[in-house]
């Protein structure tokens, strides 16, 4: 096996002025991915991260809350670490920048900083609030955007063409606090000579630390020529005072990226064998890491190289950038109930569904990545519970039947060697940030998995006499795929993969492990592994993301007429059959019919009408559809029935779960019958 890498990463440190919501869980997620990833293939890999403490913004907020900032941020941080838990991020630490390790990191770096020439005294106008006697931090002006002339942006950077500059250089500009016209006053200020650092950050930003895309847009602004950086802020100010000086503070950014560094160094001192000086020296063979999002590009690609430089540190080795979530395509949106909080989330729906759907849209670039919750619910019960669980839950029972161990042979060595071999390009993937792509590799051979299974029909043979041994080949060959394809998801589905270890009567379920086969071992009892997504669930969490909304001071949602109207369209299409509009062969040639089985039917809670139907319609896809016949058959005369299904309905969300497609029927009201496909046409067949 080669060496061991060394791996610190990183994911930008949180403010500590508000709690996480599903877009810090993106970049979190992401991170802990590919850290997952290093792990499983036997890396020694180290993720870190921290609350983002200092600044106005925390000041205030503490302020605000009737607070000091220190009990504010202490709150801030034990619910930051505790929405992160409840998405399973491994971090190995999780600090925060209010920290002595951070206070003597930046003291060290700003002298040598100072020692090396890198820091000049300016005397500056800064705009100051005269209502609330302060100076205003870039964040607190807000006005046009000098550069592109977007109105409402802050005064350190526009959100619309992401130019940085002074606030002072706004159109118009007005103090956050109080409204009022800020007016200039004199300050000494401290500044990071950057146009020092040109030729270095020419070379850095074109050596493959960056995403191209990212390289050549700092292209053009390293071409523009760069300016020195204010790195002091006056109090009253929540953060590090400088040494040497009275009132003047450590500018927030300088000591949040030194906050990565910190909060290794805090764990180092609580690890056996773990030094900061082999991970950080400028000549250390470890790697770094950082996972940010696209806002915070100038701060690690220009600023923080250029620091560690200066200081003598190492420099990332690749600043990984990534875009912002929408949900339902639309930027998150408290009115629509879509500004979703870790918490709530947690509270509805199990955090792997999340993980599986953003590791299965993620790629390594920096576009935006949508959230569509239908089509979220659709995918992680189609891949995840129908197709992936199904594998183990369709053999464990056979094998536990013949005992519960093993065969020593392996029934299908070419397809046991098929999913072995894609470890390569399933490893390149994850070790790439191409998410999107292993999956979908991965899922197809949980689709050959089951075509395996379904063509040996374990529960056929199980019936006819003198097959047990047959049986179980089958199936342990079965549970041996299964257990290849746990360990590919492993990065993005940690909590089950625990769980198979359990199954499987394993410690790990590695890339490492791999290695090896499970002939002839003993597996335990198998438990459910994971529970389809209803869309009642969803449906819960909008309802309750838009109370926290409300809560939170936001504008009170405008009532949504999703639900009635529906209802109402219901019904008038049920009396619709009664005209004879005709249609073209066109709307006609859309319809997709298809034979489907019914595996199991069973009455709904709470419904008189319902029985909810899961249906074989082939390619060894699952459908679950509701449908009102409940009247006219007993769920146990359905089973094994060839029915008629439509199959490309849109899926419609019932109060009892999602309905994805509709069974034919003849008749009405007391006469119904389920329109049969004859016995012999296979599931999934289409009806021209
Ligand atoms: N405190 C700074 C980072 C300092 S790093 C030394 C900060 N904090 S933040 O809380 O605003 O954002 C933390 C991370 O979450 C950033 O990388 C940011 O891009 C990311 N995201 C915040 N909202 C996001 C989305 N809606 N979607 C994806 N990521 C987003 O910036
Ligand atoms: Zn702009």
């Amino acid at each position: 096996m080669s060496a061991k890498r060394k791996i610190l990463v990183t994911s930008a440190l949180p403010y500590a002025n508000g709690q996480l919501h599903l877009g810090h869980l993106m970049e979190q997620i992401q991170t802990d991915i590919w850290v997952r990833f290093q792990k499983s293939m036997g890396n020694e890999c180290m993720y870190v991260c921290a609350d983002d403490t200092h600044g106005t913004a925390v000041m205030l907020r503490a302020e605000k809350e009737g607070k000091t900032a220190e009990a504010w941020i202490e709150q801030m941080n034990a619910d930051h670490k505790a929405d992160s838990k409840g998405f399973l991020i491994g971090h190995d630490n999780y600090y925060s920048t209010h920290s002595p390790e951070n206070k003597a990191l930046s003291e060290l770096i700003y002298s040598r900083l100072k020692e090396n020439g890198h820091i000049k005294v300016k005397t500056i106008r800064q705009l100051y609030d005269p209502e609330k006697e302060i100076f205003l931090a870039d964040r607190f002006v807000k006005g046009t955007c000098p550069k592109c002339k977007s109105e409402d942006q802050y005064g350190d950077a526009c959100e619309v063409c992401s130019a940085t500059y002074e606030p002072n250089e706004l159109i118009n500009p007005k103090s956050a606090y109080t409204g009022a016209t800020p007016v200039e006053k004199e300050s000494e200020h401290f500044f990071f000579d950057l146009p020092q650092f040109q030729t270095m950050l020419q070379e850095w930003t074109r050596s493959g630390t960056l995403q191209d895309s990212v390289a050549n847009k700092l292209a053009e602004w390293l071409g523009s020529g760069l300016q020195a950086w204010d790195i002091s802020r006056d109090a009253p100010y929540f953060g590090f005072e400088i040494p040497g000086t009275t009132g003047k503070y450590f500018y927030v950014w300088l000591d949040a990226p030194i906050g990565y560094m910190a909060s290794f160094q805090n764990l180092c001192d609580r690890t056996e064998g773990l030094e900061f000086d082999d991970y950080w020296a400028k000549d250390s063979d470890a790697e770094l890491y950082h996972f940010i999002g696209k806002d915070i590009i100038n701060f690690h690609a220009l600023f923080w190289p250029a620091t560690l430089t200066s200081a003598g540190f190492k420099t990332p080795d690749g600043v990984f950038a990534h875009g912002y979530i929408t949900v339902n395509g639309e930027k998150m949106s408290k009115s629509r109930g879509t500004f979703i909080m870790a918490k709530t989330y947690l509270k509805h729906l199990n955090p792997e569904y999340l993980r599986y759907y953003y590791a299965a849209k993620l790629g390594s670039g920096v576009e935006d990545i949508d959230l569509n919750l239908e089509d979220f619910a659709q995918r992680v019960n189609t891949d995840l519970v129908n197709k992936f669980v199904n594998i183990a839950s369709r053999c464990a029972g056979f094998v536990k039947k013949a005992g519960g161990t093993l065969s020593e042979n392996i029934a299908e060595p070419a397809l046991l060697n098929e999913v072995l071999a894609a470890k390569e390009s399933i490893t390149t993937f994850y070790e790439k940030r191409e998410y999107s792509k292993a999956i979908r590799e991965i899922m197809a051979l949980v689709d050959r998995a089951n075509e395996y299974i379904q063509a040996k029909a374990p529960w056929a043979l199980a019936k006819e006499e003198g097959k047990d041994q047959e049986v179980l080949d089958i199936c342990s060959m079965g549970i041996h795929l299964f257990r290849a394809l746990t360990i590919y998801l492993g990065p993005v589905l940690p909590a089950l993969n625990e769980k198979a270890c359990q199954f499987l009567n394993v410690s790990s379920l590695t890339l490492v492990d791999l290695e090896t086969t499970l002939t002839g071992h003993t597996i335990n009892k198998f438990k459910p592994l994971l529970t389809r997504i209803e869309m009642t669930q969803i449906e819960a969490l909008l309802a309750e993301s838009k109370e926290d909304a409300v809560r939170e001071g936001g504008k009170k949602a405008p009532e949504q007429p999703a639900t009635k109207p529906n209802k109402q369209a219901a019904k008038a299409s049920s009396k619709k059959e009664t005209s004879s509009e005709t249609i073209e062969f066109g709307d006609f040639a859309k319809v997709d019919l298809r034979i489907a089985k019914v595996i199991e039917a069973d009455h709904v809670d709470g419904a008189d009408k319902l029985l909810c139907l899961q249906l074989d319609v082939g390619n060894n896809e699952t459908r679950q559809v509701f449908s009102g016949i409940k009247s006219h058959y007993q769920p146990e005369d359905l089973v094994g029935k060839n029915v008629i299904l439509v199959y490309n309905l849109a899926p419609r969300k019932m109060r009892f779960g999602l309905s994805e497609g509709m069974v034919l029927a003849a008749g009405e009201g007391n006469d119904l019958w389920v329109m049969e496909g004859s016995a012999d046409i296979p599931p999934g067949t289409k009806i021209s």
